[in-house]
């Protein structure tokens, strides 16, 4: 068996050295420097040859400077004969650049899945993609974890009776129904139309909300446009309580605050993106044991599919 060599890149060193705890292996370092021009350049400072390397880095701010650290490090274990070049991606932030809803405009999460392959990756883990088909923007093998297993054991700890899951807009309501069914609950969705970054109306929801204590779940919280927006429509239609999840806490704007100041009763996310802020309302849930046990996997040639398996 190849010996596994785990590198972490500098957007989240927290969860690397998690990932590397449960795993048991050392976390190798890496001497990233900036040159005068502004350009990067790494060394990997450890053995590569014939290894099975996993490269940890999150596509969180400053992304652009994340992303060239990560295929520059793909690039020098490459370079230093590596057996294969997994690049770990917990939140693979371009991956909400998936479509041409506009004359010439860039589709950045198919681009950016070529530079990793042209740079030298093998396969790619990651979590929760904007939207599903993204997977299929990779020319090596994906495996695409999602959070909603951590999610539910979190809620099962809270009185589900009157409980519904309600999913912001009709893209992610599958995702929204299958953590439902592991909660027992049922779903609902909103009619959400976005103009632009900053702005998105939901005109309405389909199922029943009303007098019902409702768990809103998203893949991501940025500026948190969208969730405010559907916490209008559901005060509106009465529901008697509002608790908030996501898998990327990305809580651009000071959105956290802002939430945190609404009559939101809990807000719940993963630690895909390091958080700098904390609240009491805020409940970050560890990826990283669900990440180490895929590293595990996929390194010793077993199946990931049962902890992906909705
Ligand atoms: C959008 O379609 C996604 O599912 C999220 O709702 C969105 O990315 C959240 O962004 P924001 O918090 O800025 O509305």
């Amino acid at each position: 068996m190849r010996e596994i060599a785990v590198f972490g890149g500098s957007s989240h060193p927290a969860l690397t050295a998690e990932i590397c705890a449960h795993l048991a292996v050392p976390q190798r370092p890496v001497l990233l420097k900036r040159f005068a021009n502004d350009c990067l350049e790494v060394q990997l400072q450890s053995n590569c040859r014939e290894r099975d390397v996993f490269i940890i880095q999150s596509l969180v701010r400053p992304v652009q400077e994340h992303l060239i650290e990560l295929l520059l490090m793909a690039d020098a274990a490459r370079g230093a004969s590596a057996a294969r070049i997994n690049a770990v991606i917990p939140h693979y932030a371009y991956a909400r650049s998936d479509k041409k809803d506009a004359p010439r405009i860039s589709i950045g999460g198919r681009l950016v899945a070529d530079l990793l392959v042209t740079s030298g990756v093998d396969r790619v883990l990651t979590l929760n993609l904007h939207s599903p088909q993204v997977h299929g923007f990779f020319s090596v093998p994906v495996d695409h974890l999602h959070a909603l297993r951590e999610l539910a054991s979190h809620f099962r700890q809270r009185d589900l009776s009157n409980a519904v899951v309600v999913s912001p807009d009709l893209g992610y309501a599958k995702s929204a129904a299958a953590f439902a069914r592991r909660l027992g609950l049922p779903v609902a969705a909103g009619a959400k139309e976005r103009f632009s970054d900053t702005e998105v109306r939901i005109a309405a929801i389909i199922g029943d909300v009303t007098g019902r204590d409702v768990i809103v779940l998203d893949d991501e919280i940025s500026r948190g446009t969208t969730v405010f927006e559907l916490l209008d429509r559901l005060r509106e239609q009465g529901a008697r309580s509002i608790a908030v999840a996501c898998t990327h806490g990305l809580f651009a704007d000071n959105a956290l605050d802002k939430l945190a100041a609404s009559d939101v009763t809990e807000i719940v996310c993963t630690n895909t993106a390091p958080l700098e802020a904390e609240h009491p309302k805020l409940t970050v849930l560890s990826v990283a044991p669900a990440l180490a046990e895929a590293i595990r996997r996929i390194h010793d040639g077993e199946s990931v599919s049962s902890l992906f398996d909705h």
